[in-house]
């Protein structure tokens, strides 16, 4: 298994493991509108012998602090593996790949939505614990507020803010 950037011959695999992981179209359609408007600041694939087992994509978010100051960062999804290569560390290793990536990069945090118990291993946690919270949550889910995590890769200073994804999730 090779953990590579996608160019565009791997579009319908990428599209391919999408529809398979999240069982519907909507996901495919985000990860098409972000590469339209140059937004995929990040694409990874796992190539299985030239079949695309799974894809992660990064792309620009800002968070809004209640100072003023805007911070830019990088939200974390679509990421997906293929049903029948799952649990064999492939969503891990494209994950951590995508961090490693921006390690020499002044990202001020990283976003995503997602189950904490799985995003907990890579250094996320709650938004909410530091007073952040994603724009389109209109929700009072306590779930809700707990899926939606950061990771800073420095310290910075405390504060409430509002993070933003970028337009093509139609947030
Ligand atoms: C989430 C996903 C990308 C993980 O990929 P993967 O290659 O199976 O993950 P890994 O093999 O690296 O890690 C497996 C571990 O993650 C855990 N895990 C997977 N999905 C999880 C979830 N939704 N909640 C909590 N834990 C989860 C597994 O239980 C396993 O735990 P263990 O290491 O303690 O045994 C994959 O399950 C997937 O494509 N799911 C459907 C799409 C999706 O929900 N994507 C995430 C939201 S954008």
């Amino acid at each position: 298994m090779k953990i590579r950037t996608a160019d565009c011959t791997d579009h319908s695999g990428i599209k391919a493991v999408l529809e398979v992981a999240f069982g519907q179209g909507d996901e495919s359609r985000i990860v098409e509108r972000l590469r339209a408007d140059d937004a995929d600041s990040l694409e990874l694939v796992a190539d299985h012998h030239g079949d695309i087992a799974g894809m992660m994509m990064f792309s620009p978010a800002s968070a809004h602090l209640a100072d003023g100051t805007i911070l830019r960062g990088l939200g974390l999804g679509p990421v997906a593996v293929k049903p029948d290569h799952q649990n064999k560390g492939i969503g891990s290793a494209l994950i951590e790949a995508g961090l490693e990536h921006f390690l020499p990069y002044p990202v001020a945090f990283f976003c995503v939505l997602g189950a904490p118990d799985y995003y907990a291993r890579f250094g996320f946690s709650p938004a909410i614990e530091r007073g952040w919270r994603w724009a389109a949550d209109n929700s009072t889910l306590a779930e809700m507020a707990q899926a939606f995590q950061i990771r800073l890769p420095r310290p910075l200073p405390a504060g409430d803010g509002v993070i933003h994804y970028h337009p093509a999730f139609g947030l």
